[in-house]
């Protein structure tokens, strides 16, 4: 038979056939919400660059992540804002830090959700690098023996995944190792293992005031131009021992997504990180863009490319606008 139309939209004529025929699916099964914690009590301070998004006192944490609970969005990712820092980022293994006290707290309260750590230095230490610092240098395997301890001291607190965002080299098998000697060889690594240098983490930087105070992060996070570097970096961090792997940020590194999809066996984290929402929102505020439909179009987008799990600030009014369409 001969048709000289070939008609690809008979197929979406209402929304049953649409719903039987649609390829991908996003679920609240997929989101992560990223908390930053800060020192203190009754404190919900909006961030402004970040409407809806807030830095929170513990007591704050434990009624975020009931929320979190309430929605079935299956994980949190912490992020410390420390009282103090100094040269080595010596408090981000206090064992009463912000971030440990938090994940205290929230194991007492036995909610179902995985508690993942963010462990690095950046928010930590005076010249904000992600690493030790010596005469203005950034030394890779000096900065071990600090993420070890930083990553010993989340599980030690309850953790129940660790998420190194250094991108020092090696440093996921020397966290492997270290939680594997110490009776944690049951924790999982997600390692940020494919992080660019990037100029979305702004307003992240504002939150965590994690500024770099000389240079930049070009010498240790991938040049946004590298793809098959970005695919070494997630085939080590696999061989290391991760057991996801993060590609960051998300949507200007779709492609990173989907060509990862393809040559890693291992679950694929997505970060949509804070310039990324940032943008959606203030276009959203000044009314130029569907604010709603824009979130659910770019998460659908990551999904799409190939992620299994989504970090994303929108995780909780995305897990609405979910549950309002089933
Ligand atoms: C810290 C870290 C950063 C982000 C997550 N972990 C910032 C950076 O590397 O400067 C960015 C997250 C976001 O922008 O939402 N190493």
């Amino acid at each position: 038979m001969y048709s000289d139309i070939l008609r690809t939209s008979r197929l979406r004529a209402n929304d049953s056939f649409r719903r039987l025929t649609r390829e991908t699916h996003l679920s609240v099964d997929h989101l992560m919400l990223p908390i930053f914690v800060v020192p203190g009590h009754g404190i919900r301070q909006e961030i402004a660059s970040m409407p809806g998004v807030y830095r929170l006192s513990v007591d704050e944490v434990i009624r975020e992540v009931q929320e979190v609970c309430e929605f079935r969005i299956p994980g949190i990712l912490l992020f410390g804002v420390p009282e103090r820092k100094d040269a080595f980022g010596g408090s981000a293994y206090d064992p009463e830090g912000v971030v440990q006290q938090a994940v205290r707290a929230i194991k007492s309260q036995l909610l179902r959700v995985v508690v993942a750590t963010d462990v690095c230095l950046c928010a930590y230490t005076t010249h904000g690098h992600c690493g030790v610092v010596e005469k203005n240098q950034i030394v890779n395997d000096a900065t071990h023996e600090i993420l070890v301890k930083v990553a010993l001291s989340h599980v030690r607190a309850g953790a129940d995944l660790v998420a190194p965002s250094d991108m020092m080299d090696g440093r996921v098998a020397k966290i492997r190792l270290a939680l594997d000697t110490h009776g944690f060889g049951h924790v999982p690594i997600m390692s940020y293992a494919a992080k660019f240098y990037s100029a979305f983490y702004g307003p992240f930087r504002d939150v965590q005031d994690s500024r770099p105070q000389f240079g930049d992060r070009a010498s240790y996070q991938i040049d946004p131009a590298n793809p098959r570097e970005a695919m070494r970096e997630i085939e080590i961090d696999i061989q290391e021992g991760a057991d996801i792997v993060m590609i960051k940020p998300a949507l200007p590194y779709l492609d990173i997504i989907a060509r990862a999809r393809y040559v890693a066996d291992v679950p694929i984290a997505a970060y949509q990180v804070s310039g990324e929402y940032a943008m959606v929102q203030a276009a959203a505020d000044k009314q130029w863009l569907d604010g709603p439909r824009v979130m659910m179009e770019s998460l659908q987008s990551i999904k799409r490319a190939g992620a299994d799990i989504i970090i994303t600030y929108f995780a909780k009014e995305a897990a609405r606008a979910l549950r309002a369409r089933s």
